[in-house]
């Protein structure tokens, strides 16, 4: 099985600079700076279906010919690496292996569209991936992959590094650009959207890392190989899924798109654990709906998932076992969204305190039958948040209700939680 991005990577360290050189790394952006113009690489790149890996799937090489190219100054390129989604790490794991695609994925990317100064914003507490990203810009810079005149051609590019202060919401692409402007994280209102009107008032392209660290092997291997990686033709290319819970082999796996959830589970995760049944997941990070076992047979892709009820998201796959409260699960997701609202909207602020509130005492045996109303409705209410946040948070609020509406009643009827609260 190829895996573009994995390949480089070595057993407990980083891959150097050097290792990346020799196994063909940086010659994308030679192939791309010698013979392709900046549109060539933009066709590629929407050739290749390539889709966002930061949640939303949005066509990667769409969102880069929305930048226009006709106005004067500046444009501005940011890889959000602002990973926090609870379940979610696998742009860490990616960056602790190799800071070297994603270097390479972002020159090639502002070759595309034209920018000369491009930000990675990362996560505080992602130490060591920022301190690999600083050492391979140090390192592209000193070999002439990046800054000044990069190989020669004229072309030139700034790349810096900058540390969230430590915020969910900063994830947020639009509240990341306030955040990196020295301004309060909060979000802002969208549109007109980044691509347009983004950092400073620029037209600003935000990209994750998975999607950007993919770049070079789409412009070195071209658009049919990319679209062949996945299982199924409707999806394009590999994914990182990350996995945790009740399974054996809890990592970060490299797996083509469209393989079943069934699949990774017995597959590359080992099964459940010993004498552990599957009761559910969450399929790509918190701000998902849970999956059961009706859903084993779904291929993970963005648009199966979509139809199936949930969405792919990030890939960060929680598995729980017969064992678990989903009223608890959903409590602790909840909980933590109402921590990380920043508090700029209403319906954000008071509402996800209060979700948290009902789950609670739900969770407590102090539910009563009319609260299964109360948080149907709030999962409408909280749609007219001002941003993706509250939506998010009433993901699993929704999958629970839809799908253990059972579980909460038993909870009710008997006044206390039937198992134990795990
Ligand atoms: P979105 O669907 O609003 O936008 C996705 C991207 O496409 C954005 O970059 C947006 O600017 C661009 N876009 C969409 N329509 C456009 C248009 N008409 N013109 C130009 N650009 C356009 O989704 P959003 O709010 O950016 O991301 C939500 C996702 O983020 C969720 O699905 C969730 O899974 C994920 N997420 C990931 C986290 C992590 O730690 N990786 C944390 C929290 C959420």
């Amino acid at each position: 099985m190829e895996q573009p991005l994995f390949r480089h990577n070595r057993p407990g360290r980083c891959v150097t600079f050097v290792e990346y050189r020799a196994e063909g790394g940086f010659a994308a952006l030679e192939k791309a700076l010698a013979g392709m113009s900046p549109n060539d690489v933009q066709q590629v790149v929407i050739d290749s279906g390539l889709r966002g890996r930061g949640g939303a799937g949005f066509p990667t090489g769409k969102k880069w010919s929305f930048v226009p190219r006709d106005i004067p100054g500046p444009r501005y390129l940011i890889c959000n690496c602002d990973e926090m989604e609870p379940g979610t790490y696998k742009d860490r794991v990616l960056l602790e292996a190799n800071p070297y695609s994603l270097v390479e994925g972002m020159t090639l990317a502002a070759y595309a569209i034209g920018v000369a100064h491009a930000f990675i914003f990362i996560r505080r507490g992602y130490e060591e991936a920022a301190e690999n990203c600083r050492r391979a810009i140090a390192e592209a810079k000193a070999a002439g992959l990046l800054g000044e005149n990069i190989l020669g051609t004229g072309f030139s590019l700034e790349l810096d590094v900058h540390q969230s202060a430590g915020r969910y919401i900063c994830g947020e692409e639009t509240a990341l650009m306030n955040a990196l402007e020295g301004k309060r994280a909060n979000p802002r209102a969208k549109p007109p959207f980044p691509a347009v009107k983004g950092l400073w008032g620029r037209p600003t392209v935000v990209n994750n890392v998975e999607t950007l660290a993919n770049i070079p092997a789409i412009v070195a291997n071209g658009a049919a190989w990319f679209k062949g990686l996945a299982r199924i033709p409707e999806a394009a290319g590999m994914k990182l899924f990350c996995v945790s819970g009740h399974v054996n082999n809890t990592a970060c796996f490299e797996l083509p798109l469209g393989m079943t959830l069934g699949e990774i589970i017995d597959g590359p995760c080992g099964g459940m654990l010993p004498g552990r049944e599957f009761k559910a997941c969450i399929p790509g990070g918190a701000s998902t709906p849970f999956f059961t076992k009706a859903h084993w047979n779904v291929p993970m892709d963005f648009d199966t998932v979509a139809k199936a009820g949930s969405r792919l998201g990030t890939g960060g796959i929680v598995v729980f076992d017969q064992n678990t409260c989903m009223v608890a699960a959903t409590l602790n997701l909840v909980a933590f969204y109402a921590r990380e609202s920043c508090g700029w909207c209403t319906p954000c602020r008071e509402g996800l305190p209060f979700v948290q509130d009902v789950l609670a005492r739900i969770e407590a045996g102090e539910g009563r039958e009319e609260h299964i109303g109360i948080l149907r409705e709030h999962v409408q209410y909280l749609n007219y948040a001002f941003c993706p946040l509250a939506p998010g948070a009433m993901g699993p609020v929704e999958g629970l209700l839809r799908l253990f509406e059972d579980e909460i009643r038993e909870h009710i009827v008997l006044g206390r939680c039937p198992l134990g609260g795990k």
